[in-house]
């Protein structure tokens, strides 16, 4: 079976000056299963987000090559079929949820009906439902996140990108949009490529997990997770998630040198 996204020995380093380049991203290849949930987890500054950025046509990679359902899509900006769900709560201020919603159907060109149309629906599906006419300074952190992810679900991407969506959030609201995440994964049949820096978060939410190695970012580990779906927070401390979890940890521990 073709891969829903395929990233052949991706490279990229940032220019500095008269400095050599910061090489972020080396030799990166990693295949992504349709529909699976994958999370991917490496020490901060490793390179996460710039890949994110490389497989959303944000940058362009300096070598190497991206392939969507086998289609070269290298290069492409603007991440066809691709959405992604940054970290910061980065809504526009001035826009309410519904505008924030609407932005990325307005840049598609959708008509103003078909906009509110599908703003609603995943507004509701996001359970903003009421919230629609706030603009995101009346919103918690949370909600911000959910106008976030409703956003990204608006223009109905087949692949999801998300960079560290909960981090900033407390804890309870956190296990709270984990569990959504999954029922909304579940029923609106998304590949999802998830960065977080929490190993239980990674654990918790996939199928496998990608290690990443500190910069230059290159796969390290990839790591099936053997727990059944739906979910459920129990699973936390069941000893083969313990198990995991310190694996995970060593991994991340020996590449980091402090
Ligand atoms: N546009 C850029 N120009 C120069 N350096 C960058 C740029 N984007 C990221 N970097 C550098 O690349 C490294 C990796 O950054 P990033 O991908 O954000 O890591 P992570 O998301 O894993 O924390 C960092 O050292 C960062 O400073
Ligand atoms: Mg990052």
């Amino acid at each position: 079976m073709t891969a829903k996204l395929e990233l052949k020995r991706l490279a990229k380093a940032f220019p500095r000056g008269s400095e050599p380049p910061l090489e972020v991203v080396r030799d990166f290849t990693l295949e992504i299963r349709n529909l699976e949930f994958l999370s991917v987890i490496g020490p901060s500054g490793c390179g996460k987000s710039t890949l994110l950025r490389l497989i959303d046509g944000l940058i362009l990679a300096d070598s190497g090559r991206i392939l969507m359902d086998g289609r070269d899509v290298t290069g492409v900006v603007g991440g066809e079929g691709r959405g992604m769900v940054f970290q910061s709560f980065d809504l526009f201020p001035w826009r309410t949820t519904r505008g924030n919603v609407e932005f990325g159907l307005e840049v598609a060109g959708a008509g103003k009906a078909e906009r509110r149309e599908r703003a609603e629906h995943y507004i509701r599906l996001v359970g903003l439902e009421g919230f629609e006419d706030a603009y995101p300074h009346e919103l918690s952190g949370g909600m911000q996140q959910r106008v976030g992810f409703a956003r990204a679900l608006a223009i109905r991407p087949e692949i999801l990108l998300m960079d560290e969506p909960f981090g900033a959030l407390d804890v309870q609201t956190r296990d709270i949009l984990q569990d959504e995440l999954l029922n909304i994964w579940s029923t609106e049949q998304k590949t999802v490529l998830f960065v977080t820096h929490s190993i239980e978060e990674a654990i918790y939410l996939a199928d496998r997990i990608v290690v990443i190695s500190p910069r230059p970012a290159r796969v390290e580990r990839i790591i099936e997770v053997p727990f059944d779906r739906p979910r459920h927070e129990r699973i936390k401390s069941l000893p083969e998630f313990l198990q995991l979890r310190q694996e995970i940890w060593s991994l991340l521990k020996e590449g980091v040198k402090i």
